[in-house]
């Protein structure tokens, strides 16, 4: 167990970073088809435990004595959507989108949080603390205070959307904005967590991946056990990837899967350290950078958990890529034109898909699931940007944005009368027709 006031999820002997494994499964083997069979029923249960789409799958989780322990807000349980147009505008006769952003508070993160904030609750910390590019702040936020707990959020001043930032207030979080990237935000937090007794809920905290993980599994169960060809995730901490790729290995060798999907991950051109490391050393070294991106979720030059996902990439025979700015801001407007939406960061899985069918890696008639990571309201800024056109101004890419306009849509000042609406929807009636 980790001492209180020093938590360092590093192994002393080599620097790595620690990784839950459950030796029991090698010693008492489960049964694939009795789980299976389990968790479903589980699904018409009331109790908390099994509303909860990441606990629900408990047998793949680190155990508790007694489950009230646990802080849940129901997370998982996270649609999974046809994107018919998305799929024509990428050139696949189908595609999948499971979408992480419908969580409790509209991202990915919930599901790792429920089990590292109730791991903290159990070890009887009184402060949580993370650093964040904002999705994390908002969830840490809100399962320490539905814990009884308090949280520290540490975020770069300047960077972080307004809805991510609104939503750690709410929750009470004490909220600093540092002079830095999140990087640095990052490096602050290590050495405040050396010194006062507040539990790291980033994702170098292993439990944050176990409980990530059961996306994967809820996954599988939608596609009734036959795995997909190919998993596309964004890369930011390369927490997730990493997490998505651990539960399929896990499940692979528990049988309740034949094959393992190709799990590849995708960052934005700024913001490519993993890129640079696979295509530079073939993941030998990471290779840092100055991140720049309007995604700033994924705005991260220093990735924690860069050799567990280069691990992931090469155990899957995934695909690593990087997209451009306007590549992003046109694929998070088609995946709104199929009503569903997200967040920036979440884009750059269409807009990377689409490059990997172009390189053939992904092929036309192959099955593929894009992680959606955050809900579309956590950056309304970027969505009203883009469709006012403002997006690039003053950026240098102005020419390259002009792709996006067929797709911006304005909102429309008009008097208040009849005529002028009736007038406006048949020009857009007009409009449609041409
Ligand atoms: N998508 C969204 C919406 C995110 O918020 C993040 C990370 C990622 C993708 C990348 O996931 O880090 O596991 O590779 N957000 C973190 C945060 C860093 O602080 O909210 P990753």
């Amino acid at each position: 167990m980790y001492q209180k006031a020093e938590q360092n999820f590093r192994c002393a002997a080599c620097g790595d970073l620690l990784e839950i494994v459950y030796p029991d499964w090698s010693i008492t083997p489960i049964d694939a088809a009795l789980l299976r069979d389990l968790w479903r029923q589980r699904r018409t249960s009331g109790l908390p435990v099994d509303e909860s789409g990441v606990w629900r799958f408990r047998e793949l989780l680190p155990g508790f004595h007694d489950w009230q322990e646990i802080i849940t807000l129901r997370e998982g349980n996270t649609p999974l959507y046809e994107m018919p147009s998305c799929a024509r505008n990428a050139g696949m006769q189908q595609l999948y989108a499971k979408h992480q952003g419908m969580n409790p508070t509209g991202s990915f993160k919930d599901t790792g949080m429920t089990v590292a904030a109730s791991v903290a609750r159990r070890e009887g910390f009184r402060w949580v603390a993370c650093a964040s590019t904002g999705n994390t702040s908002a969830s840490m936020a809100a399962y320490a205070a539905r814990g009884g707990m308090r949280s520290l959020v540490l975020i770069p001043e300047g960077k972080v959307s307004w809805g991510k930032l609104s939503q750690a207030l709410d929750y009470g979080a004490v909220t600093c904005q540092l002079k830095t990237d999140f990087d640095g935000c990052m490096r602050v937090l290590n050495e405040v967590v050396q010194r006062m007794p507040v539990y790291l809920l980033n994702s170098v905290n292993p439990y944050r991946l176990e409980g990530q993980k059961t996306a994967a599994v809820e996954l599988m169960e939608q596609f009734d056990w036959q795995p997909p060809e190919h998993v596309i995730v964004p890369g930011g901490n390369l927490g997730n990837s990493s997490a998505l790729g651990k539960a399929f290995l896990e499940m692979k060798q528990l049988g309740l899967i034949s094959a393992l999907p190709k799990v590849s991950i995708i960052q934005a051109a700024g913001a490519n350290p993993l890129v640079r490391t696979m295509r530079e050393n073939g993941g030998k070294k990471l290779i840092t950078v100055q991140a720049e991106t309007a995604a700033s979720a994924i705005r991260i030059g220093s990735p924690a958990s860069w050799k567990k996902a280069v691990g992931v990439l090469h155990a899957t025979g995934g695909a690593v890529e990087q997209v451009s700015e306007v590549e992003i801001a046109l694929a998070k407007a088609e995946i709104g034109a199929d009503g569903i939406g997200c967040e920036p960061a979440s884009a750059v899985t269409l807009a990377g898909l689409k490059k990997l069918v172009k390189q053939g890696f992904v092929k036309s008639g192959e099955s593929v699931v894009l992680i959606l990571t955050g809900h579309l309201l956590k950056d309304p800024e970027f969505t009203l940007k883009f469709h006012r056109g403002d997006l690039f101004a003053g950026t240098g890419s102005e020419k390259e944005a002009d792709i996006l306009k067929p797709q911006q849509r304005a909102p429309i000042v008009l008097d208040a009368t009849m005529d002028a609406v009736i007038r406006t929807l048949k020009e857009a009636d007009d409009q449609l027709e041409m």
